[in-house]
């Protein structure tokens, strides 16, 4: 196996000398490689004069692997905050990991109803073990990859938790769990790697480990989740398995399958907004919104509310209707003060034309626009060039189509 080694040239490096390498980081003398490293891309030095003086005061082992890490650790601070400066990661493995924060989350959740062990089933860097020791558990966890364990056992390390790692397969370890138990623990994290190539793979089936042990855990291990591709169709949540939609600041980050032992409800949205944490519910499908023409205001559903099936949840909790069946737009007579969307006041619904819409922009003295759109093929950084006129104003336009036909929505920003 192949590693992204941690050096500017993304080679790639056979993974004993990657273990190597990140051993040597660990030392006293790589931690200074290190610390130097990290002043030089403070300093915004050039790539090629910096890994010329970390070689020269260094030698070649240590200067360039520290360089790599250094950029690694600067891309993993914004996640991984101070601790990302203790922590060694490779390209891939950063490339792989979730969000600490989610994952502390994760793990309270899991470990609520008194599990005390656990196994991170597929370690990579680590957060998901680090995660669950410092929610309490004794923690294991597995990877076939030994920069995987090697980076787990040195971050565990680093942070002054205790994690034990194991090399093992996990589609093995799964097919052998037994009495609610997989690798000795009541609990059981699997975060597949869904990437593969450079590439996402669609296809669960392709995951590692693949889609039968993601059931298969589900199946044996009542205290379990699994972290899924965000765009997993419904149909193949298993029954009596909770699946959460999970967005920060508007974006889908992570989808989960809860275990039969921790789930609670059918479906759940989780909405991450100025750090504020909101949770929607539905027990069962709440089947569709009804539709009916734009009203007053438009409501754009968070991407969670709109991946977990609960729109209609919202559109009855804000009495508000669908602008057209087979999309996710919202509208009624007033402004909802709701995390679940963003409202916006409607000004104008017009069918969609580019020319009908720059003259009323130009007679609303509207020179700058955010377009969004669902439901159109039009290119929204196109469009934005396209209506950019002298006016001061600001409006947000919505290509979407309202019973079925292409239609704008002009609405205040
Ligand atoms: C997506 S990554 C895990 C990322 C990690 N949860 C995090 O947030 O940092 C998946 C990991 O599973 C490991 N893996 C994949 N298939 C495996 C298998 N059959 N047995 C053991 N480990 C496996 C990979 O080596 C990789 O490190």
């Amino acid at each position: 196996m192949v590693h992204a080694v941690p050096v500017p040239s993304e080679v790639e490096q056979p993974v004993e000398e990657v273990v190597r390498q990140l051993r040597a980081l660990a030392t006293p003398e790589g931690a200074a490689a290190l610390a130097r490293a990290r002043a030089l891309l403070a300093d915004r030095t050039d790539v090629v004069a910096a890994l010329s003086r970390l070689r020269a005061e260094f030698g070649a082992d240590l200067g360039g692997p520290a360089w790599g890490v250094a950029r690694q650790r600067e891309k993993a601070r914004a996640a991984f905050g101070p601790d990302a400066d203790r922590m060694l990661f490779t390209g891939d493995t950063l490339e792989q990991a979730g969000r600490p924060e989610l994952a502390d989350r994760r793990a309270a959740r899991l470990l609520a109803g008194g599990a005390t062990t656990a196994v991170d089933l597929g370690c990579a860097a680590g957060t998901e073990s680090l995660a669950l020791a410092r929610a309490g558990a004794d923690v294991v966890a597995v990877d076939r990859d030994p920069v995987a364990r090697e980076l787990t056992a040195h971050n565990a390390a680093a942070l002054g938790l205790a994690v034990q790692v194991r090399d093992a397969d996990v589609v093995e370890l799964v097919a052998a769990a037994r009495d609610g138990r997989v690798a000795g623990c009541t609990a059981a994290v699997l975060d597949p790697a869904r990437r593969a190539g450079g590439r996402r793979v669609l296809d669960p089936a392709g995951w590692s480990p693949p889609w039968s042990t993601v059931v298969a855990l589900l199946d044996a291990v009542p205290c379990c989740v699994v972290k899924v591709a965000p765009g997993l169709d419904h149909d193949r949540v298993p029954e009596g398995v909770e699946a959460e939609w999970v967005s920060v600041g508007g974006s889908i980050v992570e989808a989960l399958l809860w275990g039969r032992g921790v789930s609670t409800t059918w479906r759940r949205a989780t909405v991450v907004r100025a750090g504020a944490v909101h949770e929607l519910c539905a027990d069962a499908d709440p089947g569709r919104a009804p539709v009916a023409a734009p009203r007053g205001w438009l409501h754009e559903p968070d991407p969670a509310v709109i991946r977990s099936g609960l729109v209609a949840t919202v559109a009855d909790q804000l009495g508000a209707t669908l602008v057209d069946g087979q999309i996710a737009y919202l509208t009624s007579d007033a402004p909802a003060d709701s995390p679940w969307v963003t409202s916006y006041r409607i000004t104008d619904v017009l069918p969609f034309s580019v020319k009908r819409l720059r003259g009323l922009l130009r007679e609303r003295g509207i020179g700058r626009v955010v377009v969004k759109r669902r439901g159109s093929a039009v290119e929204p950084e196109a469009l934005v060039k396209q209506l950019r006129g002298k006016g001061e104003g600001r409006a947000v336009v919505v290509v979407t189509r309202v019973a079925d036909v292409p239609t704008v929505l002009l609405c205040e920003p």
